[in-house]
């Protein structure tokens, strides 16, 4: 056991294609984005649990007892997947410790990059570098998408903590880290814009389940769509074939609009990539917000951008300069 602080980091994320279908079980494309959360472990022999995001001033939550057996809804939203990924780890070690946890962040959780999940996996990897545990890289994600689940429920399909976990861009079903496809996106031009509005992924997820319940044929044949055309997104990246795949996109959102998770901030950023020469446009995770990503030809992007911050009727809309394809969990 280490008395040093160690740290570890672990990258945001966005879906490229097939959100919600993912969480029936079809595929999904991810991709890792250069933005990271850091979390630093330090033991401590008091045998306390002291929380702190950088920037804001520390808490003591109480004693190790304390927090092993308190129900996860007793503390501050903010910090329950910090206190939950703490718990799977003493669990699975069968062990509790005084820590002291400190955390920093790239990234606001407004945008709808995946911050939960990159700080529980970051935490997680701090965990075990520092109690010697040498986990790998499938026990880190294993411990952690079961932490994400025990915080947001079992309807989380995990994309964002594979993300987190792996890196790179690839393939995901539930529980599955399929082929990888960075080579073959290291290319691609990605344009990321954010709503200015922070979507409830939870809400989102279970409006959709609504649906599907009152409809399911309906609902069934847009998710096998989607399903489709995740397919051929893959094969247009293989094939380094971004134009088609920002086609693909396109239909990627039309399928997501029917099953009524865009909205008008959405559908206008979308709009305005595609009017200024895009290649192709979605919004990319749950809908109601967050943000949208468009593929357009490298000469492109910049006109595109410009389009983006000449939309007047949305205040808080911004590009948001990320690279896809980051590196998944380190150690710092
Ligand atoms: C949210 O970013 C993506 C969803 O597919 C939910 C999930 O995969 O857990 C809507």
């Amino acid at each position: 056991m280490s008395f040093l602080p160690v740290t570890a980091s672990a990258p945001g994320k966005l879906m490229l294609f097939g959100e919600h279908a993912v969480v029936y079980g079809s595929p999904c494309i991810v991709t890792a984005v250069d933005r990271r959360i850091e979390a630093t472990v330090a033991m401590n022999a008091t045998e306390t649990v002291v929380v702190e995001r950088e920037g804001h001033s520390a808490q003591n939550l109480g004693s190790v007892q304390y927090v092993q057996t308190e129900s996860i809804d007793c503390f501050d939203t903010k910090y329950q997947f910090v206190i939950m990924a703490l718990k799977t780890f003493w669990e699975d070690t069968q062990s509790a410790f005084g820590v002291i946890i400190t955390t920093r962040s790239q990234f606001t959780d407004k945008e709808g990059l995946g911050s939960s999940s990159a700080v529980t996996v970051a935490l997680m990897k701090a965990l075990s570098e520092a109690t010697d545990q040498g986990y790998d890289l499938d026990t880190v994600f294993r411990l952690s998408y079961a932490t994400v689940k025990a915080v947001q429920g079992e309807d989380a399909s995990g994309f964002d903590v594979a993300a987190a976990t792996y890196g790179g861009t690839f393939r995901y079903q539930k529980d599955k880290k399929n082929a990888s496809l960075q080579r073959e996106t290291a290319n691609m031009s990605l344009i990321v814009a954010y709503s200015g509005i922070k979507a409830k992924t939870t809400e989102y997820v279970a409006k959709v389940k609504r649906f599907k319940k009152k409809e399911p044929d309906l609902v069934n044949n847009i998710m096998e769509d989607i399903e489709k055309l995740v397919n051929q997104a893959e094969q247009a990246f293989l094939r380094q074939d971004f134009e088609t795949a920002g086609h693909l996109m396109n239909c990627n959102h039309d399928l997501l609009h029917s099953l009524g998770v865009s909205t008008d901030v959405l559908d206008c950023l979308i709009d305005t990539c595609k009017l200024n020469g895009a290649y192709g446009a979605k919004l990319s995770g749950a809908g109601g917000g967050d943000c949208i990503i468009s593929l357009a030809h490298p000469k492109c992007k910049k006109n595109v951008e410009d389009g983006i911050y000449k939309i007047k009727r949305f205040k808080h809309i911004k590009v948001l300069p990320v690279q896809s394809g980051a590196e998944g969990v380190r150690i710092e």
